[in-house]
């Protein structure tokens, strides 16, 4: 399998090697951490080893139940928010045809739950008014507002249209094992079930159930996927591959010297979401205590006509990191026209992938020279077993930034502030105190 390479040579004019280098004792000791729990957050290291752990008979179990919900729906409707939505969102996409998105092997996958949106909602329901669908639902707490909304009108909605017998046959629910209120009606209802297992956050539970039964389900080799975590995992706690320590001494590298933003840069857009998930992944992560990278994204070459002025010449607090894609899974040439009134026969015959190539390091080099050092990710192809290693990877590498930060990267405390105001201001039972203070602040 090839491996996926951390370059960061682009980022030399900002900090020297040596300054790189200096952080290599605390990523190390991040990494020793890790492995053998001794850090904050140590209840929630499920997943570094979680790859290696998933068993085939998991696997075989996931696939017979995406096989069936394929037979017996044209779309399942994951229901998530958060880590119980971005990485099988993440993984679809990237590996989905750009025009018949989750479409595969007629089972279409959408996603709800992630918002509160009414109209999103309803028009979701007129779409699926006329099919036949089913629904995973997913949430470790069991309890999180928005996709129980979701899951609610869902539920009802499958129940008018096949009777609740037929409509629990098309219901899966990924949930804790033991508590929560999604538990007890997956329970009481006896729909098939999954286990996040304890010790794993909802960010970093892409390669369980959670995303793999969706993955699954929208017709992707989950397998595949599983194995190049398998590896990455391997390299990584063996030593044997540095990447994920060196992509964290080179960004707490850049923090420290005041590059406060992070900019994840694709030049394709199946990638979008997985920039979406990594943003939630250092996000939730790292900004805490005060502190953090704050991470952003962009798709080249689209962004550069919004945001390029910005990078190229705004304030010079931020850094990039370019995901680049060795080879694509197509091949599209620009033809050869006799008129040339559009001026492009100078690149007649070329690849597109050679043209978007050569947009990528005439933007890297621009980048560098306006003072945005960039590091450099390079995959050999969006495939599912590179996928599984980059996920691996950036896990890994999260892992250790937190610990060179000094935070604990696997609590989310700071999710919680807004719940308690909008429970207060709906006046959800048991926050009658706080429904009381915030009408005060309100000055009603
Ligand atoms: O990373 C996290 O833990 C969160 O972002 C959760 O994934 C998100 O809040 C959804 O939580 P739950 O799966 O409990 O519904």
């Amino acid at each position: 399998m090839e491996k996926i390479q951390v370059l960061t040579d682009g980022v030399l004019d900002t900090v020297a090697q040596s300054t790189i280098d200096s952080y290599a004792a605390a990523a190390a000791n991040g990494l020793a951490k890790l492995t053998d729990g001794t850090g904050a957050g140590n209840d929630f290291l499920g997943w570094v080893k979680l790859p290696e752990e998933i068993t085939l008979s998991l696997l075989d179990d996931i696939n017979a139940t995406a096989a069936s919900l394929r037979e017996n729906c044209e779309v399942v409707v994951a229901i998530g928010i958060g880590g119980s939505y971005l990485g099988a969102k993440a993984v679809i996409e990237a590996l989905g045809n750009s025009f018949a998105a989750y479409k595969h092997q007629g089972t279409q996958v959408l996603f709800a739950g992630q918002n509160i949106g009414e109209d999103y909602l309803a028009e979701l329901q007129e779409y699926l008014a006329d099919k036949k669908f089913g629904i995973i639902v997913i949430s470790k707490s069991g309890t999180t507002t928005e996709p129980a909304i979701a899951f609610r009108i869902l539920k009802e909605q499958l129940e008018k249209q096949l009777g609740t017998e037929e409509a629990r046959k098309r219901i899966v629910a990924i949930t804790d094992e033991h508590r929560g209120a999604l538990r007890t009606l997956a329970n009481t209802e006896g729909y098939k079930t999954y286990v996040i297992p304890d010790n794993v956050g909802g960010r970093f539970s892409v390669l369980t159930p959670v995303g793999l039964l969706p993955i699954a389900v929208a017709g992707y080799d989950i397998q595949a996927l599983v194995n190049g975590a398998v590896e990455m995992e391997k390299a990584t706690l063996n030593g044997s591959d540095k990447s994920a320590l060196t992509y964290a001494m080179t960004r707490n590298a850049l923090y420290n010297n005041g590059k406060k933003i992070e900019i994840l840069v694709n030049y394709n857009p199946k990638l979008h979401f997985l920039a979406e998930w990594w943003k939630q992944l250092y996000g939730e992560s790292e900004g805490k205590d005060n502190k953090g990278i704050f991470p952003a994204a962009v798709d080249n070459t689209t962004d550069l006509h919004s945001m390029g002025q910005w990078i190229q010449e705004g304030e010079r607090t931020i850094f990039e990191t370019v995901i680049s894609v060795e080879n694509s899974q197509r091949e599209l040439r620009i033809p050869f026209d006799e008129a040339n009134l559009d001026g492009l026969n100078y690149i007649a015959g070329k690849r597109i992938d050679e043209v978007n190539k050569m947009a990528e390091l005439g933007t890297r080099l621009a980048h560098i020279d306006g003072g945005v050092p960039n590091i450099r990710i390079v995959i050999p192809a969006i495939e599912a077993s590179v996928l599984g290693q980059l996920i691996y990877f950036f896990e890994a590498a999260c892992g250790i930034s937190g610990y060179i930060l000094d935070v604990n990267p696997f609590n989310q405390p700071g999710v919680e502030a807004y719940k308690r105001n909008m429970f207060a201001l709906l006046k959800k039972p048991g926050y009658e105190k706080e429904t009381e203070a915030i009408q005060k602040k309100l000055g009603k």
